[in-house]
């Protein structure tokens, strides 16, 4: 027998912060962190729920009629609260002007047309902007008390892990040669900076005096933003890999599925974190049934052919499960439900079967006869 993944434990864990949850797409990673986080929500947490997957999906789980880039209330939730929101990137890039650059300069900043095409090709790369999000969410957090856990529902497959490489990238970015000369510190802006040189005066015959002076404010605020970005983003890398925030992987019982899950799991590792478990969602629902209950069935052909089917596909997941997925990873397995998770009803029956847990087992459970 495996060892359960207590969904349970974790969400009644106070010194948790952040759950990330991470798994290849289709298989249910929305679905089971909207679950994961209203089981929180209504064992008395104060959830914030940020989805990085734009699918409309979750908006309509959670009865929500628009899901934009502010938190905001999921109705009918008790016990605790929900917050739910989606990442908005260019909103984040905005949000993270406000709070880095010099306060007299965030407006001017923020119409800057160097700003403006700046911001359209970095903001575009989801990495940066859930790290800056995530960042700014436990800021908040922290300061107001309005959360006290935030559950990322993170980019399908791998580009999760761009996620937790954000930072580290993000140091290297500032350090290579494109904003090497962009920073007014280190590059010919610096030039700008300190008056109309000779350069400058070539650069305004160039480019115009107005571009001139764009770029000017744009240098000059550029340097402290930057440093605001690379501030947060190693706040993060510091809060992800700490006992604050927990790895969650989502699975489903096909067997690229469970690849991948693997895949997660010495990839997290070699970035010092260790998954807390595996949810393996969607698993197909079986019933062991003795040889005479069997006989007995066998007298219902329909109903056999049913019973038998749904055993050798339990059976055929079992077997890639036992083999996919490490011996010391915790695993629970989540049924697939009679319909699509399209209600808060159905989220919260998810969440149930989460916190419940269903062990995955070794031996069979049953004599299975000739199948
Ligand atoms: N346990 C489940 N039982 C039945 N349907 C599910 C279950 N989990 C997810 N689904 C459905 O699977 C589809 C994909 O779910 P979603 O959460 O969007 O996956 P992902 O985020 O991994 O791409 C959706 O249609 C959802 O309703
Ligand atoms: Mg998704």
């Amino acid at each position: 027998m495996r060892r359960l993944f207590a969904v349970a434990d974790l969400i009644a864990d106070r010194d948790v912060h952040v759950i990330v949850t991470c798994g290849t797409g289709g298989v249910g990673k929305t679905s089971v962190s909207a679950a994961l986080a209203l089981a929180a929500a209504e064992s008395g947490r104060r959830v914030a729920l940020v989805t990085v997957d734009p699918a409309k999906r979750l908006a309509t789980a959670l009865g929500l009629e628009h899901l934009g880039g502010e938190p905001q209330p999921v109705p009918g939730v008790s016990g605790g609260s929900l917050d739910a929101l989606m990442l908005d990137m260019t909103q984040t890039f905005d949000d993270a002007v406000r709070s880095h650059a010099p306060r007299n300069r965030v407006d001017e900043v923020l119409r800057n047309p160097f700003y403006k095409a700046l911001s359209t090709s970095f903001s575009g790369t989801q990495d940066y902007m859930a790290t800056e999000k995530l960042g700014q969410l436990y800021e908040q957090a922290q300061a107001t008390s309005r959360w006290d856990l935030i559950v990322v529902d993170t980019p399908p497959s791998r580009s999760a892990l761009d996620f937790l490489d954000a930072p580290a990238r993000l140091d290297r970015l500032a350090e290579g040669p494109v904003l090497q000369v962009l920073a007014p510190s280190s590059g010919p802006l610096k030039l700008i900076g300190a008056g109309l040189s000779q350069v400058t005066w070539l650069v305004s015959k160039i480019i115009g005096s107005k571009a001139l002076a764009d770029l000017q404010v744009f240098a000059s605020a550029f340097e402290s933003v930057m440093g605001g970005f690379r501030r947060r983003a190693s706040a993060v890398r510091a809060l992800l890999s700490s006992p604050a925030a927990a790895f969650v992987i989502v699975a489903s019982p096909r067997r690229a599925a469970l690849d991948e899950a693997r895949f997660f799991v010495g990839q997290l590792r070699e970035r010092g974190t260790t998954a807390r478990g595996v949810v393996v969602n969607q698993v197909s629902e079986a019933v062991s049934l003795s040889p005479d209950a069997q006989a007995a069935l066998s007298a219902t052909p329909e109903a056999y052919r049913w019973w038998r089917t749904s055993w050798v596909t339990w059976r055929a997941q079992r077997a890639r499960m036992l083999t996919a997925l490490p011996t010391a990873l915790p695993v629970t397995l989540v049924r697939r439900l009679g319909r699509e998770v399209t209600d808060l009803d159905v989220v919260r029956e998810l969440g149930s079967a989460l916190v419940e847990g269903a062990v995955l087992t070794e031996e069979d459970d049953g004599p299975v006869g000739d199948v």
